[in-house]
């Protein structure tokens, strides 16, 4: 069976996400790197990396920085530049020796897309492939926040995609279902998106089963502390040993 996640992350995903923008990712990365200086030196892996906006950025300050992602449309929009350091291939199965990695950064949201056992299994794998003093920075969505003010249908459109959204809380997912219109050639298609809520407590408490202790928690790219109603929850994460 085809999952979602295998599908949707295109030159489509792309448009509609046009928005989430190198500018975005300098602010955070920025951030990020003064919170865990350890993301500028040494292995260090973007995963889930899309076209690359946030390694571009890391890159300029770690030469050993790459990427991973399973989208090769995504890959193949990746600045040229970055083509060296990015492997194609899914998170569950990481081509990477234990205890090796310097940091580990999934942003916008790259967590809680499979069966709640494998999104556990995937944060022990986390935590094992970094160092002792190695540093994940785990940048999700603000659960109670998405739950509270879910809107349930929405028209957006981007450059030539119209999405017509409609959202639910499924058990302990969030869905979303579109209905993606090129509005040049009248091509439509339905898309999904089903990520797995987690609240802040699930995530801490994943976290230190895989042997990582929260050093920060912040609310907002550019720094600001996390509140009830913050757009994101990005916790920065030590291994502890
Ligand atoms: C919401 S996007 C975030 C992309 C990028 N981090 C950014 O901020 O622009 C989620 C990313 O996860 C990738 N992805 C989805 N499922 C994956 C999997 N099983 N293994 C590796 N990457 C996956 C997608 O291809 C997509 O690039």
């Amino acid at each position: 069976m085809t999952e979602w996640f295998e599908t949707w992350f295109d030159e489509d995903y792309a448009r509609l996400y046009a928005h989430r923008d190198a500018e975005e990712a300098r602010v955070a990365l920025g951030r990020a790197m003064r919170v865990a200086p350890e993301l500028t030196q040494g292995p260090v892996l973007d995963l889930a990396c899309g076209a690359g906006r946030h390694l571009e950025i890391l890159r300029r300050a770690n030469p050993l920085a790459f990427g991973m992602d399973l989208s090769r449309p995504l890959l193949q929009m990746a600045p040229g530049g970055l083509r060296p350091w990015l492997l194609r291939g899914d998170m569950r199965q990481i081509p990477v020796k234990d205890g090796t990695l310097h940091g580990i950064c999934l942003w916008f949201t790259p967590f809680g897309y499979f069966s709640d056992e494998e999104n556990r299994a995937l944060m022990m794998r986390l935590g094992a492939l970094l160092e002792n003093n190695g540093v994940l920075v785990m940048d999700y969505l603000n659960a109670d926040l998405v739950a509270r003010t879910l809107v349930p249908e929405e028209t957006v459109e981007r450059g030539v995609i119209r999405a017509q959204s409609r959202r639910s809380l499924e058990g302990d997912r969030l869905v979303k279902r579109m209905v993606l219109t090129r509005t040049d050639t009248g091509e439509v298609r339905d898309v999904l998106e089903s990520v797995r809520l987690y609240h802040p407590t699930d995530l801490q408490e994943m976290a230190v089963r895989a042997g990582l202790r929260l050093r920060r928690v912040m609310g907002t790219y550019a720094g600001e502390a996390f509140t009830d109603d913050s757009p994101r929850w990005i916790g920065v994460f030590e291994k502890a040993w």
